[in-house]
C-alpha cells in the first residue's frame, strides 16, 4: 500500500497571504507586513491556547489576531471591512502547484488527507471553494481534540482517524513548527520550502525530506522509500 499523506492546509495547500491585494486597499504599502503579522499572531494564539488548555477555534485565533494586527500596524479597518476580510479568509486561494500535484498523487495511489488546525467545517468550505476537496479522502481536524498543533496528541489523532501507522504516514507542510511536531510524534514529514529564503527552526529535528514544490512529492517520497528499502510504506 502507498503511504498516507497528511496535508497541512493553511500555508501548504492554501495561501494564507492570498488577501494581500484586498488588505492593500486600506493598508497601502503596509499590506505585506500586515498579512505576515496577522498569520504569525494567529499561530501564536493557537500555541498559547493549546498550552493554556483554553481552546477556542482557529477562526477565533484568526479574528483575535486580526484585531491585534490592526492595532500593531495602526491600520483602521471598519467593523464591516474586518468582517469582509474574515469572510474572505474562508475562501483563500490554493497555491498554484496544488491541483495538479494532488491529482497526480491520487492517481499514483497515495492516500491523501487534509490535516489542519482549522475546524472541519471551515476546512471543508475552504477546500471546496478552492476546487481541491475532491482529491482528498477526508479532513482531519484538531478541533476533535480541542487542542492545536504541535500537541503530539493531535498527530496521534490523525493516525487513529486515517488508520495509518507513524512510519507509513507523512505530514506534508510548509510550516516548520508542524514538521517538527510531526517528526517528534513519530511520523515522517516533508517540509515544503516554497521560498529559497525560508528558514527551518534549528532544533536538531530535521524534516525527512525537503521539496520546493508539491510537484516534487511523488518522486521524492518514492525515491526515499526505495533507498530505505521499505517498498511502498
Ligand atoms: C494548519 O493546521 C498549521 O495553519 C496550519 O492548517
Amino acid at each position: 500500500m502507498k503511504p498516507t499523506l497528511a496535508f497541512d492546509v493553511y500555508g501548504t495547500l492554501i495561501d494564507t497571504h492570498g488577501l494581500v491585494s484586498k488588505i492593500r486597499k486600506t493598508a497601502g504599502d503596509k499590506a505585506e507586513e500586515f498579512s505576515r503579522i496577522w498569520r504569525q499572531k494567529q499561530l501564536e494564539y493557537s500555541f498559547r491556547r493549546g498550552l493554556m488548555q483554553n481552546y477556542a477555534t482557529f477562526a477565533v485565533c484568526t479574528r483575535n489576531a486580526l484585531d491585534y494586527t490592526c492595532d500593531f500596524c495602526k491600520v483602521s479597518f471598519t467593523v464591516e471591512q474586518k468582517e469582509e476580510l474574515l469572510e474572505s479568509y474562508r475562501t483563500l486561494p490554493a497555491f498554484s502547484d496544488v491541483e495538479k500535484s494532488l491529482e497526480g498523487l491520487k492517481a499514483s495511489g497515495f492516500r491523501i488527507y487534509a490535516f489542519s488546525n482549522g475546524s472541519s467545517e471551515a476546512v471543508e468550505a475552504l477546500l471546496s471553494a478552492a476546487g481541491i476537496r475532491k482529491h482528498l479522502l477526508d479532513v482531519v481536524s484538531v478541533d476533535d481534540l480541542k487542542s492545536f498543533k504541535p500537541n503530539p496528541a493531535v498527530y496521534s489523532h490523525f493516525l487513529n482517524k486515517s488508520g495509518a501507522s507513524g512510519s507509513s504516514a507523512w505530514l506534508i507542510s510548509g510550516n516548520p513548527f508542524d514538521v517538527i511536531g510531526a517528526v517528534s510524534a513519530g511520523m515522517r514529514a516533508v517540509w515544503v520550502k516554497r521560498s529559497p529564503e525560508a528558514i527551518f527552526d534549528p532544533w536538531g529535528i530535521e524534516p525527512t525530506l525537503v521539496v520546493s514544490s508539491l510537484a516534487e512529492l511523488d518522486e521524492s517520497i518514492s525515491a526515499y522509500l526505495v533507498v530505505k528499502g521499505i517498498g511502498d510504506c
